[in-house]
């Protein structure tokens, strides 16, 4: 789907018009609704001009601009707004970059329409998205809105510290996990993992609560009818588990999960993440978790503490397959800590809100999985250590 997006980028410079989509629409798994979109271009690809260009100064982001002809996309009633955006060194800022190319698109629509079209700041129909990176001007029309694809609209319950749902989702896909192994949330919160890779497991579009996209205003109600249409949930039975030390947070995630249709299929249970092993007498394919970080430096030993007790915990309900995904803005102390047991076997450096953060892919250590048992693991130990 993402190349195919990419060709229309190149094919028909929709540079920001399917900027928009994909940067918005890709991060998570609506691939119905981009595949009925972009069929919805295909349709009207010889109407699709609008704009790319290299630009000096705002005289010709103001000439360029003009040239498009915004008629087919915007109705005359349509109120719209221009969100800019700029990268680089310019004698001009971003709202000089709004007012020049907000003023060409009346300019342009009254040229081949006779209509001025009204502005509406706060909540415009219709949003042209301006930006210019470094000498480059990008015109595109924003299909997903102002408001981010990532608020699906299920969380009726607000966390304090809550996981955006498409890294979520994208640290569901990264563990690899499928409807068919079991997985925990050790330390869920607000039960957004467990509630995401329900969602995927079902395939429930992400987008499934939400009411409103700005494409419905370009394209028209039918293009989401249509692709909901196409989507067939699976009514399986998965096995989701999530943990939470605080009540509150456990019922907030209940909420949140029945919100989302999938509270049958995800366990929420109050209890101990140092202490996984009197709770679950069961090993699991794939743990996913999102731990708590100490802003202060008062909570750092603390965190110290919790995350050696959970990842010593953690070893007795694994066995050596399981896929352990962890994402922390405490990331030295974690790695320090998990390196004597887990081989990790990935890094990726993320921004989690503000913060600098790291997702690690970990497994249990050979010495302490199954595989080691039966392998040659500990005879190639044994040499190593009869040589010094
Ligand atoms: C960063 S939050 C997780 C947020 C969650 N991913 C969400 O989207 O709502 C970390 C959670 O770990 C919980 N927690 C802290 N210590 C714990 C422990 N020992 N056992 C279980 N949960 C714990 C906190 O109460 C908090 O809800």
């Amino acid at each position: 789907m993402e190349n195919q997006l990419l060709q229309y980028l190149l094919q028909y410079g929709l540079a920001g018009l399917a900027m928009y989509f994909m940067y918005k629409l890709m991060c998570n798994h609506s691939q119905t609704l981009a595949e009925v979109i972009c069929k919805k271009m295909d349709e009207m690809k010889d109407e699709i001009k609008l704009l790319r260009e290299k630009i000096e100064n705002l005289q010709e982001i103001y000439k360029f601009t003009k040239k498009i002809d915004f008629a087919p996309w915007i109705k005359p009633k349509q109120s719209f707004a221009v969100r800019a955006k700029r990268v680089g060194e310019h004698d001009f800022t971003s709202i000089d970059i709004a007012r020049v190319v907000g003023q060409a698109v009346i300019d342009s629509y009254r040229e081949s329409t006779n209509v001025r079209l009204k502005v509406n700041l706060t909540q415009p129909e219709i949003i042209v998205r301006a930006e210019v990176v470094f000498d480059e001007l990008l015109i595109g029309l924003d299909l997903t809105g102002d408001e981010a694809l990532h608020k699906r609209g299920y969380r009726i319950y607000q966390h304090p510290a809550p996981l955006n749902p498409s890294i979520a989702a994208s640290l569901v896909m990264l563990s690899n996990w499928s409807a068919e192994k079991s997985l925990l949330d050790p330390m869920c919160g607000s039960g957004t993992i467990l509630i995401e890779a329900a969602l995927l497991g079902r395939n429930i579009p992400p987008g499934e609560f939400r009411n409103s996209y700005a494409f419905i205003k370009i394209f028209g109600d039918d293009i989401l009818e249509e692709a909901k249409g196409k989507v067939e949930e699976k009514n399986v039975k998965l096995e989701l588990y999530g943990l939470e030390k605080f009540k509150k947070h456990v019922n907030g995630a209940m909420k949140n999960a029945e919100k989302a249709k999938v509270s049958d299929t995800i366990t929420f249970l109050k209890g101990d993440a140092t202490k996984l092993e009197k709770i679950f007498n069961k090993s699991f394919d794939v743990v996913i978790v999102n731990p708590p970080y100490g802003l202060r430096i008062a909570r750092k030993g603390i965190i110290r503490k919790l995350y050696n007790n959970f990842l010593r915990s953690l070893k007795k309900i694994i066995h050596g397959k399981t896929e352990i995904i962890v994402i922390t803005a405490e990331d030295k102390v974690f790695k320090e800590l998990a390196s004597a047991d887990y081989t990790i076997k990935k890094e990726i450096k993320v921004k989690y809100g503000n913060l600098d953060a790291k997702i690690f892919m970990l497994s249990l250590y050979q010495r302490y999985s199954g595989d080691y048992q039966n392998s040659s693991y500990q005879a190639i130990e044994r040499e190593l250590l009869s040589k010094h």
